[in-house]
């Protein structure tokens, strides 16, 4: 199957997608994206991505110039040609291409690059067993809340976890736990579900509202407020949710055991009404 890249209103294969040097998302990081995944080939939970990719471009000023129809429609096409069932739709649109200096014209066209690849299939033990994390310095800029190019302490912090065996890195600003380099994370304790205050600190996950809206309306009790390292030290599960990785347990941290050492009731039942979820949501 052929992996697609759709570049400025064409198709193409991927390896022949050709960007600018001048391009701001190459020199600046001047950029908004998105990652969306299909099942059976029909992107899922999109309504929500493209209001978040709307949000982000508008929050940097930068104008998109496709609307709900036509980014569905070019998704659509592109997921097709690919031919995968589970495709990975990433998408990123820049401030666009020009001679390098910081401040930035209104009128410049904006870079719309979208890939269309083959979904990996996450390792099966990681979800019968659990995954570890560690805790990081979060270092990263005020407003985590735009989903912007400007990755680089997620990379460091990602490959810090990688290096340490883990999985992911959990950012820890001012005792306050925010979210994973490449996730969010929920922890459970004594029955109670909570995540990080939504605030410009984290990224709001569309994962992270699904889940948090199918564990309401199963009945648990989901807070949304600031999480102290000490409670994610002390919780009795932890789980990070993400588009990628759909809600994955985590049974080490920082070297030391959550709960008992497996994926906990909490994270299993939510992890199975999640994959309920996606198969009643085609
Ligand atoms: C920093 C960060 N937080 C959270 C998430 C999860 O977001 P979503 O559920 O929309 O994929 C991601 C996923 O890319 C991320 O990079």
């Amino acid at each position: 199957m052929p992996n697609i890249g759709y570049l400025n209103g064409r198709f193409m294969p991927l390896e022949h997608v050709c960007i600018s040097a001048e391009d701001r998302g190459y020199q600046f990081g001047d950029g908004v994206y998105e990652v969306i995944r299909t099942y059976q080939g029909r992107p899922f939970n999109l309504e929500e991505h493209l209001a978040r990719m709307e949000r982000s471009a508008r929050e940097i000023s930068i104008p998109l110039p496709l609307d709900k129809t036509e980014w569905e429609s070019v998704l659509l096409r592109g997921v097709a040609q690919s031919g995968y069932a589970n495709c990975k739709v990433y998408i990123q649109v820049t401030r666009g291409a020009a001679p390098r200096e910081h401040q930035f014209s209104a009128s410049l066209p904006p870079t719309i690059l979208v890939t269309f690849r083959e979904m990996p299939e996450l390792d099966a033990l990681h979800r019968t067993r659990g995954v570890h994390a560690i805790t990081h310095p979060d270092i990263r800029w005020g407003r985590c809340d735009i989903k912007s190019l400007n990755l680089l302490p997620n990379v460091l912090a990602k490959q810090k976890a990688v290096d340490a065996g883990a999985f992911e890195a959990l950012f820890v600003r001012d005792d306050i736990v925010t979210e994973g380099a490449t996730s969010n994370l929920m922890i459970v304790k004594d029955g109670v579900l909570s995540s990080s205050e939504r605030n410009h600190q984290i990224l709001a996950g569309v994962t992270l509202l699904c889940v948090i809206g199918l564990a309401r309306r199963h009945g648990y009790d989901v807070q949304e407020r600031a999480i102290r390292r000490k409670e994610l030290e002390s919780a009795d599960e932890i789980f990070l949710v993400g588009t990628t990785i759909e809600v994955l347990p985590v049974t080490q941290l920082n070297g030391h055991i959550v709960g008992n050492g497996l994926p906990g009731p909490v994270t299993n039942s939510l992890s199975a009404i999640f994959s309920q979820y996606i198969k009643d949501n085609p």
